[in-house]
């Protein structure tokens, strides 16, 4: 008999992301003639940056050439992109990394998804709340949560309230927790932390020998000079701290697949004597067990954006987005509404009318002005009463459902 990992069956509903779509879906099948404007999941509409285009063609056409084809690439990526990564991404902001330290995937979700298995399950896990849903569910997957509560709580984790009253930034945990889960700037609420505020969360974990999971997938959206980009900015984190950095928001890469976590050798976990074991060693074994690599027209693609005609064409594309995100804030604001984020990240978080549930706002969008955002309770209770919109549509998408939410 073939039993279950019942860990699975403590996730409560479907994945967030599939719910929403599974909702639109059905209503789109009833309502044919409904013209919806998708501002839900963060996926982007803007075409993949030409220089990536053009690398990619030329890449396959190596594959086909006799001469220049290749077979499987290193597990932990090619150093022609490792290395312009380094210096494009890192070494300009002061930071250096040796070329091991770069890992090269096919997606951010993937390597924040499954670095939990490199600790044990008797770690205590902080996560932020709200939260991108993949780092609760992994870790219920995993058998490091109870179940669920009433409230939507899973025993064992420690939520880290992200509310206005403490300007959506999470305070250290009152107990000790052994991994936290981090992400700035902020999906959902789109808010950042200073350099000064990550060095609180670097100090803690030095203190507790704990490690933080640091997402900075929607880096590239920081338009403020003073907003650190990486945690390995902050003086101590590289002992403490795994970044996960994505292509996909940064050069449209949701459909080509592309990403790269950090992981410095000092990165510790411990054994049960309290032995050291190199983080960046463990995911090297579990990468080239696990992971076939990401294909070599991809890496090549993603090269091609540290160009001096793919960072224009890159910087042209977020800039169309962070417009995006403006002209929703400010018409949003105009209509009243109480709004957040959308300053250095492609997302709005808005209160939903009358702190109604947000997924009751959702249906009320969907049906009354054919609007997909995504309910701020699908990232965490903390997130019950708000609502994301996500700039990644088009500038008329985005304009047309402001005047329908001015309307509504
Ligand atoms: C989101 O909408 O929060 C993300 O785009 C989903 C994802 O990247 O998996």
């Amino acid at each position: 008999m073939a039993l279950v990992n019942e860990n699975f069956l403590k996730l409560q509903g479907s994945y967030l992301f599939a719910e929403q779509a599974s909702r639109v879906a059905q209503y789109k099948a009833e309502n044919p003639a409904a013209d919806i404007i998708r501002l839900g999941i963060g996926d982007v509409t803007q075409p993949l940056p030409q220089a990536v285009v053009t690398a990619m063609k030329q890449a396959v056409d190596e594959m086909g050439q006799k001469e220049t084809f290749r077979g499987y690439g290193p597990g932990p990526g090619y150093p022609f992109l490792i290395e312009k990564i380094i210096a494009n991404e890192f070494k300009i902001r002061g930071v250096e990394l040796a070329t091991d330290e770069v890992f090269v995937s096919d997606g951010s979700k993937n390597d924040v998804g499954n670095f939990q298995e490199l600790f044990g399950l008797h770690n205590t896990v902080a996560i932020a709340d709200p939260a991108y849903p993949v780092y609760v569910d992994s870790n219920v997957m995993a058998g490091r949560t109870g179940g669920a509560t009433a409230s939507g709580q899973y025993g064992r984790i420690v939520y880290l309230p992200c509310t206005e009253e403490n300007g959506m930034k999470p305070a250290l945990p009152e107990s000790k927790v052994d991994i936290i889960y981090l992400c700035f700037p902020n999906n959902p609420t789109g808010m950042t932390l200073s350099k000064a505020e990550l060095k609180v969360w670097v100090d803690y974990a030095k203190a507790n020998q704990a490690i933080i999971l640091f997402d900075a997938a929607y880096e590239a959206y920081i338009q403020e000079e003073s907003v650190p980009h990486s945690i390995f900015e902050v003086e101590g984190a590289r002992e403490v701290a795994v970044e996960f950095r994505s292509f996909s928001k940064t050069a449209g890469f949701t459909g080509t697949r592309c990403a790269y976590t950090v992981i410095p050798k000092e990165a510790a976990v411990y054994d049960a004597e309290g032995k050291a074991h190199c983080l960046n060693r463990l995911w090297f074994r579990r990468t080239t067990t696990k992971f076939g690599g990401t294909s070599y027209p991809v890496q090549a693609a993603a090269a091609a954006i540290y160009t001096e005609e793919g960072k224009q064409q890159v910087k042209a594309t977020i800039g169309y987005y962070m417009q995006n995100a403006k002209i929703i804030k400010k018409g949003l604001q105009k209509a009243g509404y109480q709004v957040f984020g959308g300053t250095n990240a492609p997302y709005i978080w808005m209160q939903t009318p009358n702190k109604m549930k947000s997924w009751d706002f959702f249906d009320k969008l969907l049906k009354e002005v054919h609007i997909v955002g995504t309910p701020g309770a699908g990232f965490g209770p903390s997130g019950e009463g708000y609502f994301r919109l996500s700039s990644f549509g088009t500038r008329e998408d985005c304009i047309r459902a402001v005047e329908r939410l001015t309307k509504l």
